[in-house]
């Protein structure tokens, strides 16, 4: 008799202590772990070696920005900024704004592979959203801007872009009495000048923010909103498909440069990325990882728009990321070694159900409204 009660007690207390291991085998253990509240209470996110564990930042609710101290928001720099933003005038054609390639209705980009600007001039590459932005911590494909102030004067310059020497584009808009008046508000009298329109754009840009996604209300406790396919997308986004070593931190995106492949080299369509910028053979063919937040609505992807369908990035992701490099990237300068691809990158080996989960979970992460402008 004894012996069976001691049996009992160990039971019920092996049972209790299996209660609070959370099951991730199952859908229903994954969807009540990860849509918590708690992010303790999820599992480990498999990260490859060379990710310092210390400072990785899991991904979570996107958390509000914090005051930019050199230009805090105002309304009126903000509306001033917003006028200039969808001001044509600035371009040397008179017909490019910002808003030509970052288009609200089109998740603020253009849809296009890359984009038209000056006399119909293709750039080099796919414009990037304004969406978000103000979480980069440098901007550009190729990090070459470091804030959303000094980004602003990079476009107005380019000649594939509005074609407008600087000081002439500030002499326009002093011309106009429309600005005089903002400006005044904005900055004072007399303080129309690169500067100034450089921060009134960035304060305009950096109240496009998303509103909660679908993602950040399901792991804030609405365990109800996911499907189960987006359950299993979101595990395997943190471990069997190896997204989280680079698509981290609530902005999807750690904010660093990875060759991930797409470099096009020895091909008409050639980018070295961030190499331009560093001058350092490592960097060949690396880009910013861009966010996935809002990213159902970014297409064509990629820094060339090369993909057409979010279903090919992730096929390509699959695949191990093959980067074909032409003999003739070597010929153009015998000393160049073979770029490196980022180690990290290898087959996946997700069946086609793994696929379609991955995909349908990435589509959590694109909101509505951010586009009525
Ligand atoms: C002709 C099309 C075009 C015009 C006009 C244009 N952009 Fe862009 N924008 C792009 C492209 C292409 C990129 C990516 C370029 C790169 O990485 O080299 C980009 C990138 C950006 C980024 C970087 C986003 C990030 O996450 O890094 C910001 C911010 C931006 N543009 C703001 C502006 C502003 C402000 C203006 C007007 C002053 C403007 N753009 C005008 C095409 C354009
Ligand atoms: C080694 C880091 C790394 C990993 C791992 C990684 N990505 Fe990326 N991702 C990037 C970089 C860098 C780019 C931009 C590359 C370019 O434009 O050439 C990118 C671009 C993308 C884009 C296009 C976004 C846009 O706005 O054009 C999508 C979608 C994407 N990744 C999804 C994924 C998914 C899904 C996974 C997991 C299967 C994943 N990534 C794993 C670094 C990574």
């Amino acid at each position: 008799m004894k012996k069976i009660l001691v049996l009992v007690i160990i039971t019920f207390f092996w049972s209790c202590q299996e209660d609070k291991n959370p099951d991730y085998e199952s859908v229903e253990g994954l969807r009540a772990a990860y849509s918590s509240g708690d992010y303790s209470l999820w599992p480990e996110p498999e990260l490859h070696e060379s990710i310092d564990k210390d400072s990785f930042e899991d991904i979570g609710v996107l958390p509000g920005l914090d005051e930019n101290k050199d230009n805090p928001y105002t309304t009126e720099k903000y509306d001033l900024g917003r006028a200039l933003f969808f001001e044509r005038r600035l371009s040397k054609s008179n017909e490019v704004s910002c808003a030509t390639c970052h288009v609200p209705s089109k998740g603020w980009t253009d849809h296009e592979e890359r984009s038209f600007g000056h006399d119909e001039q293709t750039g080099k590459r796919n414009a990037m959203t304004i969406l978000n932005a103000a979480y980069a911590e440098k901007l550009f494909w190729d990090g070459r801007a470091l804030s959303l102030e000094h980004q602003a004067m990079f476009p107005i310059a380019d000649p594939v872009e509005m074609n407008e020497k600087l000081p002439i584009a500030v002499k326009t808009i002093q011309d106009l009495p429309k600005y005089q008046e903002l400006f005044e508000k904005a900055f004072g009298e007399d303080q129309i000048n690169m500067q100034n329109i450089q921060k009134a754009i960035a304060v305009f840009e950096r109240q496009i923010v998303s509103p909660p996604s679908k993602f950040d209300k399901f792991i804030s406790g609405k365990s109800e909103l996911f499907t189960d396919s987006e359950v299993r997308g979101l595990h395997l986004f943190r471990t069997k498909a190896q997204c989280i070593n680079c698509h981290n931190t609530p902005y999807f995106s750690d904010n660093q440069f990875h060759n991930d492949g797409l470099g096009h080299f020895g091909t008409k369509n050639e980018d070295l990325g961030l190499y331009y910028f560093t001058g350092d053979k490592n960097d060949i063919g690396k880009f910013r990882t861009p966010t996935l937040r809002e990213v159902s609505m970014t297409g064509p992807w990629m820094h060339t728009g090369f993909f057409k369908t979010l279903k090919d990035v992730i096929t390509y992701y699959n695949l191990g990321n093959p980067m074909p490099v032409s003999p003739r990237y070597f010929k153009k300068d015998t000393t160049r070694k073979r770029p490196q691809k980022a180690k990290m990158l290898e087959p996946l080996e997700l069946t086609k159900q793994e696929q379609a989960d991955l995909l349908a979970f990435i589509k959590t992460l694109t909101t509505e409204g951010v586009t009525k402008f």
